[in-house]
């Protein structure tokens, strides 16, 4: 196999998953039942995407995989160049271009307890799978109906968001929702009531030519893809500004999107049942999603896959068994 086409029709059962230094067949990685990451939610993780090669902002997402590790107490015992060369291996042994990642380094085997000290070796896992590129929200109906969930955002004096961690209840609850009012995607809000973020992206409302995102006040991950839109943004020639947004804001915008690594950009068209920019993409959304579609691949946007083989040869694999 010799490119990411012929890769994605790589049979998922084929492949390989890193599993604390060693390249595993996907049927032998497991983790131990006793690891706090199953008994507790207690690990970090990460989503991250590759595209032609190119891992989409690698950096930073391994930079914020370690500040949420920090946030919990949790050593990684890998350096982020040992880390970033586990992800790099992972997918050059799977003959992977263009790829969803999900890198996740858990507390480790621990006893039935909640104390984390008991757990001496977090357990680090690279599983990468092809991923196709995501339907063009320009061309294609995808606009996602959603609901305001009742579930608020976990505060940022308590579960905190910014972390992203391996616990998501707070959005599996939220998800449940949408799915018993049969739309697609629930957006949050905050404690104190102003929007804060779907269950798996970043919310962005257009009005009036302004752009508008949730501050990290308002419970959010910091993502990477929100990040990346608010540059494009910018650059476009629009006000972004973070800041915080009503409910009565997120219904009455011109346009609605969200943002994150596997979702992209989506438009949303309906909220509470009210129709958002009837029921279109927006102009605004669709010239930013036309512009991230350009440099989502580019060299400078991440990290490349094969050109760091021999670099990886000579260093990167004391860390493989
Ligand atoms: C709760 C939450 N918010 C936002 C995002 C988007 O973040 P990113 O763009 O870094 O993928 C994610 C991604 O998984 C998420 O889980």
């Amino acid at each position: 196999m010799k490119n990411g086409s012929e890769s994605g029709r790589t049979a998922k059962e084929n492949l390989f998953v890193y599993v604390d230094g060693e390249l595993l067949p996907r049927s032998k990685a497991t983790v131990s039942v006793f690891d706090h990451g199953l008994l507790y939610g207690d690990g970090v993780f990460e989503g991250i995407r590759a595209y032609r090669g190119i891992v989409f902002k690698l950096k930073e997402h391994i930079d914020r995989l370690y500040d949420s590790a920090n946030y919990i107490r949790l050593n990684i015992p890998l350096g982020k160049d040992a880390m970033m060369e586990a992800v790099l291996e992972t997918l050059r042994k799977n003959n992977l271009k263009d790829a969803y990642i999900r890198l996740l380094v858990t507390r480790g085997v621990g006893d039935l307890g909640l104390n984390p000290t008991i757990c001496k070796k977090p357990s680090i896992v690279v599983i990468t799978e092809p991923s196709s590129p995501s339907q063009d929200p320009r061309t294609n109906a995808i606009g996602k109906s959603t609901i305001i969930s009742s579930i608020r955002r976990d505060p940022v004096d308590a579960t905190s968001h910014e972390v992203k961690s391996l616990n998501y209840m707070n959005s599996i609850l939220a998800r449940w929702e949408a799915i018993a009012a049969q739309v697609d995607e629930a957006i949050m809000l905050d404690t104190r009531g102003f929007v804060s973020e779907a269950t798996a992206e970043n919310v962005f409302i257009v009005r009036k030519g302004e752009i508008a995102t949730p501050s990290t006040s308002s419970a959010i991950l910091h993502g990477v893809t929100r990040q990346k839109v608010i540059e494009i943004a910018l650059d476009l020639g629009y006000p972004v500004t973070e800041r915080e947004i009503t409910p009565f804001e997120l219904i009455n915008a011109d346009e609605v999107f969200l943002t994150g690594t596997l979702a992209e950009m989506v438009p949303v068209i309906k909220v509470n049942g009210r129709v958002i920019g009837g029921g279109k993409v927006g102009n605004i959304t669709a010239r930013i999603y036309g512009e991230f579609v350009k440099v989502r691949s580019n060299p400078s946007e991440g990290v490349p896959i094969f050109s760091r083989v021999e670099s990886a040869e000579m260093s990167g694999r004391k860390h493989f068994r």
